[in-house]
């Protein structure tokens, strides 16, 4: 499997992955840790990247900008789920997905599927499967990469912002 994007759509990548740093709070997702050392920031980009390259890899017909987006706001949740001070709607890994989609849609016009993408993600724990291939993609990817970045902390993403800043 490719472990870089193609040019070109590293190029698209990037340029969704900055207009929604621009655009919105996503940037604050840097101050929370998602799992083990990983920040919320940095397990969204990772996932958006491999949802990517899993697409690309099996040269599947996705909605590129709906894939990239969805994933990428996937778990803006914009809370520290560890801090048992704070009020956040609890258990975290069944109403995170509805938090995320709220804050997204504050910021953003969303599409059904990047709707699907985000408030699905969680499937199993949340009962309701994904329904479209995108949301598929990103629930698998999120399974993986947040196993890796709870049993092996140390793991270095395979995707950073600097990288994308570099020809492949
Ligand atoms: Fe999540
Ligand atoms: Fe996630």
């Amino acid at each position: 499997m490719k472990k870089r994007l193609s040019p070109a759509r590293e190029h698209y990548f990037l340029k969704l992955f900055q207009e929604i740093c621009d655009h919105s709070r996503f940037m604050q997702s840097k101050q929370n840790i998602q799992h083990g050392q990983t920040s919320v920031y940095q397990h969204s980009l990772s996932v958006a990247y491999l949802s990517c390259l899993i697409a690309e890899n099996l040269s599947l017909f996705v909605d590129w900008h709906d894939l990239i987006r969805g994933a990428l706001l996937h778990d803006y949740f914009l809370y520290d789920w560890h801090d048992k001070s704070h009020d956040h709607p609890r258990p975290h890994g069944l109403t995170h997905p509805q938090a995320a989609y709220e804050n997204a849609s504050r910021d953003f016009t969303l599409s059904l599927k990047e709707i699907n993408i985000i408030k699905r993600h969680m499937f199993p724990l949340t009962l309701m499967p994904p329904t479209c291939l995108e949301a598929w993609i990103v629930c698998l990817a999120d399974k993986y990469l947040s196993t890796l970045e709870t049993l092996f902390p140390e793991w270095e993403p395979f995707i950073s912002e600097e990288d994308l800043e570099k020809p492949a």
